[in-house]
């Protein structure tokens, strides 16, 4: 094989040390990497290598820091201040929804390294009931609210579901899709795309190699969208479909609003080219982003990016400063983005992520570092917040709508399958109450109608009357907590059922029912009693 053309622009950019065993490698070896480097451009990956390093650092985060402001109250809307508004800005969002203006966007190209998993996170089973996966869940919720959008305006529609994949989760999430027959949506409705991936680079910026022939790559992070976005045929199709509004959001929160009609409502009527949803911070060292002001430019200081000091900061009022907090889910016109795709694109930098990279040493043997030894760079998806003209912040309530599953199980773990699997439950048991119905144990006792919290609520719920106003903390939530009682009612609600709580009140009205409850298109399922 002739590699020399390829051992020159490796010499140019500084990068010969990748072809140092090659000698060792067999032929297929050989084969395979050299396609992989010669999708690379080695200039361009110094290049982004030397602006992440100028930006990052520690120096730079204090002064970030130092320009920070935070969200002004005309950009935000509330879903408990503007409470009056809301039915107007759903009414709003199905309509758009009906004319087929809306599309959703999935960021899922990431490793999921902290759950631990091989396979992409929207496969997970969080062990609900019915054992549904993400994928599933936020499948169903699409089917529900092009149905109530078409009731609602009496004309068929559809909401074109776009997902992004890398070179990791691809070919799995594919399969997934076509084994579940694409949850019931049409196949000619889902879209399935590639972000890019960059190798891992040590403090001098040469490339790490993770085996003789092979480079330690990684996806782009979730803001390599934007490059996905201009080199394939996404823009293209959302704009013969008509699609003007884009909800783009990440796959591990259990309680995502897929395609929110309320949200979409609320950004359109402000006029709004982007907007973002946000949930309030209330612990300094959640790990989320807060959305804010830089420099008088909309951002997201990420969690990795913002000082304690920062963090910590409290109004008044005994509430954080910096508390929007980010929950990934995002509204752009169609516009907006093919602006960001044409001219804004290149002007995104990556951010440094420092970590423990496994790596072959000069005598060839993988070693598994115990500090970090390099960096990953990643462009975030929410940074192009700076170019937009009309920005809105949408305030929702973590209950309702933010359980995110980033970690595996553990012992007084956060943001883990059990967290995720009793925010849904609790959401549900919630709803249930709402629609008039209740519950009763195994010898018909009423279960009271306190509705149980989530693990993560309970937890920031305390963190509020420690640190904040007091009295936040119901003496029966207390009780709950000290009795070990806080774990829900095991109830289930098919998305194909209720997408936000609607649609119960014939099913639950007036009646008791004994955990676990299952309630699907089939119909109601009381599985204890019914021996299942
Ligand atoms: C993300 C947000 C953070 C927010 C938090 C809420 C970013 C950069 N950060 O943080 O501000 O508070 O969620 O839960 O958005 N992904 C890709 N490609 C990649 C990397 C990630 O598609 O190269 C996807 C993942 O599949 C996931 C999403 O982006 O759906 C978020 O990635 P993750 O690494 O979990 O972000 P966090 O650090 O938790």
């Amino acid at each position: 094989m002739d590699t020399s053309k390829l051992a020159e622009r490796l010499a140019e950019a500084g990068q010969s040390h990748v072809l140092q065993y090659w000698d060792q490698l067999s032929p297929e070896e050989q084969a395979e990497m050299s396609v992989d480097l010669e999708s690379l451009n080695f200039m361009e990956i110094n290049n982004f290598f030397k602006t992440a390093m100028k930006t990052s650092g520690q120096n730079s985060q204090e002064k970030v820091d130092t320009r920070m402001e935070p969200v002004p109250r005309e950009v935000l809307g509330s879903v408990t201040r503007d409470r009056e508004r809301l039915k107007e800005w759903e009414e709003e969002g199905l309509r758009c929804i009906s004319e087929n203006k809306v599309a959703v966007l999935l960021l899922a190209g990431g490793q999921g390294t902290r759950l631990g998993v091989s396979y992409p996170k929207g496969m997970y089973d969080v062990y609900l009931p019915s054992h549904k996966t993400l994928f599933q869940i936020q499948g169903e919720r699409i089917r529900r609210l092009e149905q109530l959008a078409e009731k609602r305006h009496s004309r068929k529609c559809c909401i074109p579901w776009y997902i992004m994949t890398s070179g990791r989760t691809m070919d799995m999430t594919k399969d997934f899709f076509m084994q579940h027959k694409y949850f019931g949506l049409k196949e000619e409705n889902v879209f399935f795309f590639q972000q890019g991936m960059l190798p891992a680079v040590d403090f001098n910026g040469k490339i790490i190699l993770e085996g003789k022939g092979k480079l330690s790559m990684a996806p782009d992070g979730n803001g390599g969208l934007y490059r996905a976005l201009g080199t394939q045929t996404i823009v293209k199709d959302m704009e013969t479909r008509g699609i003007s509004y884009i909800h783009v959001y990440c796959v591990d929160n259990i309680l995502v609003k897929v395609a929110d009609p309320a949200f979409i409502g609320f950004c359109t009527l402000k006029k709004a080219d982007c907007g973002a949803k946000v949930v309030e911070k209330t612990n300094p060292t959640e790990a989320v982003g807060v959305v804010c002001k830089v420099d008088g430019r909309y951002q997201v200081v990420e969690y990795s990016e913002i000082t304690l000091a920062t963090a910590e900061k409290r109004s008044t009022d005994g509430r954080l400063v910096f508390n929007a907090g980010n929950i990934a889910n995002h509204f752009f016109t169609l516009t907006f983005l093919k602006e960001i795709v044409r001219t804004h694109e290149p002007q995104l930098q990556h951010h440094v992520a420092q970590k423990k990279i496994p790596y072959v040493n000069t005598q060839g043997q993988l070693i598994k570092p115990d500090k970090p030894n390099g960096i990953k760079m990643e462009k975030f998806v929410f940074d192009i917040f700076q170019f937009a003209k009309t920005f809105v912040v949408y305030e929702v309530l973590r209950e309702d709508e933010f359980s995110p599953l980033k970690n595996a199980d553990s012992q007084d773990g956060k943001d883990n399958p059990t967290t995720a699997r009793q925010a849904l439950m609790s959401l549900h048991h919630r709803w249930i109450l709402n629609a008039g119905g209740h519950f009763v144990d195994e010898n018909g006792t009423p279960i009271p109608a306190i509705p149980s919290y989530s693990v993560t609520t309970l937890y920031f719920l305390c963190n509020i009357s420690r640190h904040g106003p007091a009295g936040t903390v119901t003496p029966e939530v207390s009780q709950n907590l000290k009795d070990g009682t806080d774990l829900p009612i095991k109830c289930e609600i098919s998305p194909l059922v209720s997408y936000g709580g609607e649609g119960l009140e014939h099913l639950v009205n007036g009646k008791a029912f004994q955990p676990t409850l299952v309630i699907d298109e089939n119909g109601v399922h009381e599985l204890v009693k019914n021996g299942l």
